[in-house]
């Protein structure tokens, strides 16, 4: 079993709730499941970048590129961990530039003979590991598009098994949220057992 845990986040660990969280649902798992291999993906670290015209038009000529390889890369792994702050109501956009990199037609969706989108990937799960600033209870809910559009286009490529786990309120209330951060990891345990 391959599992792929994607980092998009620039601030040191130690520093990030987001990828404290992640880290620890990492060593929690790898405890859970020694023989499962996990590979960590520091968008930040890799240097990903936005699509380039070079590469697009590659792509459109049907040629190998960086889409391509990155896509086919993704696609080899069973289980995907994501971490990521919010930013402005959504994901941080180098994770939406490394995602720009993995929806690739015959490789993570296709079309079908009626043009309709279907996803390749089948039997994968995921999970969004996420922190916000302020807290997005029901209706702001609605406005909160990091985990829904990670959710969406995880799905759009054929991955249904998909859960989330967020811990909110680091900015509208510090203090607190260092108290509550431990009751938080052990939640990220229980989930890690479970994935
Ligand atoms: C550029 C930027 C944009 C942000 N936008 C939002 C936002 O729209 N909503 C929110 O609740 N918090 C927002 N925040 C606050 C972060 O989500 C919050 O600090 C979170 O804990 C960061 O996660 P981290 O500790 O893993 O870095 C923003 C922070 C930054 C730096």
């Amino acid at each position: 079993m391959k599992v792929l845990c994607i980092l998009a986040n620039p601030k040191p660990i130690e520093e990030s709730y987001s990828k404290r969280a992640g880290m620890e649902f990492v060593k929690n798992y790898k405890e859970t499941n020694p023989n499962h291999e996990v590979v960590m993906m520091d968008l930040y670290e890799k240097g990903q970048e936005h699509l380039s015209y070079e590469t697009l038009s590659s792509a459109i000529k049907g040629n190998t590129n960086e889409m391509s390889d990155t896509a086919n890369y993704f696609s080899s792994f069973d289980k995907y961990i994501v971490c990521a702050p919010m930013w402005n109501l959504t994901v941080p956009s180098i994770l939406k530039s490394y995602i720009d990199h993995i929806v690739v037609k015959g490789i993570t969706f296709k079309f079908n003979s009626n043009g309709i989108p279907s996803g390749l990937l089948k039997n994968k799960k995921a999970i969004y590991i996420g922190s916000r600033g302020g807290a997005y209870p029901f209706p702001l809910s609605l406005i909160a598009w990091d985990d829904k559009y990670i959710r969406l286009i995880f799905r759009f490529m054929g991955i249904k098994d998909f859960k989330k786990i967020i811990f909110e309120n680091t900015d509208k209330n510090p203090v607190k949220a260092v108290e509550k951060f431990p009751g938080f990891l052990e939640k990220i345990k229980t989930f890690s057992k479970g994935f």
